[in-house]
């Protein structure tokens, strides 16, 4: 099949991962697909935007409709930002690059991991959009300085510091179909990370905690870390509404909140579940964006009536440069930002502003 018989094939998101399927190697679409343990969380973030229901209005003007909004003081020509997706090279040899290109032609932004397959200054390039770069803690602070710095000096506008992930959720799918990294594809951008020093460990000591969890960042390395940055920093990985604002008061410009993609601790609610309190308690002028099962233009609405500012896309941007590189991950923006302006259109609001609780049915 040609890629563009494959495009036509896509009408939604969900057409994505299903022709995703059929292109990747096994072991590759697990580990993408896969959450953590049983998966309860995964399947609870879909599920929680379907339960949700709009209560549209008839008969508003919207010749004046715009899907325009504005995050940390930048315009976005729409609410949605690429959330960070690490090794992007085993989706497609377009990886991250093309991932930006696509980003930029659709005027949507990016956010690129630490452990991006192509390097940050490689994506910066290629990216005319509003541009964050995450950061995974690295045990050495000096380190996490530098990259900090190289994002900076490539562009990057505001650095989102992921704290829900210190380690790997137990990932049963992904042990079942013997996922490995392929050997082509590494975290470029940590080539010159100074070694790891190495431990030995007692009997009475454990490997997750005085081991895994000694190189994980705590609230005052985040404290640091935006003392010594003039980037904004978003703290993502937030599903409590005490670190919500426990990251308001330290100095974080914004949130996401999120549970990984239900790919770290199983059992958790989604990010839905928690936004409404969350937009509660740090009140209306806070940037929170969620994440989490995003898959329609309702689901954006639905988490912008909730209470986010903005939403992330996780796992679609990869089924969609699987399927048919920079040229699908466009394709695929387009129908979310199309079917987000059809829903407006639909529930009676013209701009993004008049999206709230009133829109909604049943407000969770
Ligand atoms: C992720 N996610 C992630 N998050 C992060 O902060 N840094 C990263 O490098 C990655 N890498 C990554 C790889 C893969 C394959 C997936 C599926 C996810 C989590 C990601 O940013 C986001 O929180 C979730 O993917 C959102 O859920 P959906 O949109 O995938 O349902
Ligand atoms: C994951 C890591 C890369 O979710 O964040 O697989």
């Amino acid at each position: 099949m040609t890629t563009s018989s494959k495009f036509s094939k896509a009408l939604n998101l969900l057409d994505y991962q299903h022709l995703a399927k059929e292109v990747l190697p096994h072991a590759i679409y697990e580990y993408v697909y896969g959450g953590g343990a049983d998966e309860l969380t995964l399947n609870r973030n879909r599920s929680a935007f379907d339960e949700v229901c709009l209560w549209p209005r008839v008969l508003n003007n919207l010749t004046q409709g715009t899907t325009a909004t504005t995050i940390l003081g930048q315009s976005w020509r729409t609410p949605i930002m690429l959330a960070p997706v690490a090794f992007q090279k085993m989706a497609h040899a377009d990886g991250e690059v093309g991932t930006a290109r696509a980003a930029s032609a659709l005027d949507i932004g990016m956010t690129v991991s630490t452990l991006s397959s192509q390097s940050m200054e490689e994506v910066s390039e290629q990216l005319s959009t509003p541009k964050w770069f995450q950061l995974y803690w690295q045990l050495d602070r000096g380190f996490n300085l530098a990259l900090i710095r190289r994002a900076q000096e490539a562009g990057y506008q505001a650095i989102v510091v992921t704290v829900d992930s210190a380690i790997h959720g137990i990932r049963n799918r992904a042990q079942r179909a013997n996922f490995e990294l392929p050997e082509n594809v590494k975290a470029v951008n940590l080539e010159d990370r100074p070694p790891l020093p190495s431990k030995a460990f007692t009997p009475d000591q454990s490997i997750v905690f005085q081991g895994m969890m000694s190189e994980a960042p705590t609230w005052d390395d985040i404290e640091w870390l935006i003392k010594e940055t003039s980037l904004p920093v978003i703290i993502k990985g937030i599903l409590h509404p005490s670190d919500a604002l426990k990251a308001k008061s330290i100095g974080a410009q914004g949130i996401v909140v999120s549970n990984h993609g239900g790919r770290t601790l199983d059992s958790v609610p989604s990010a839905l579940d928690v936004l409404p309190n969350i937009r509660k308690l740090v009140g209306e002028d806070y940037t929170v964006l969620m994440d989490g099962g995003i898959q329609r233009g309702t689901d954006v609405f639905k988490a912008l009536a909730l209470g986010a500012n903005a939403v992330m896309l996780g796992r679609p941007q990869f089924y969609a440069l699987a399927v048919g590189g920079a040229q699908g991950v466009a394709h695929m923006l387009r129908i979310l930002r199309e079917e987000l302006e059809v829903t407006m259109a639909l529930a009676g609001t013209p701009r993004i502003e008049d999206i709230n609780h009133d829109c909604l049915f049943a407000a969770l």
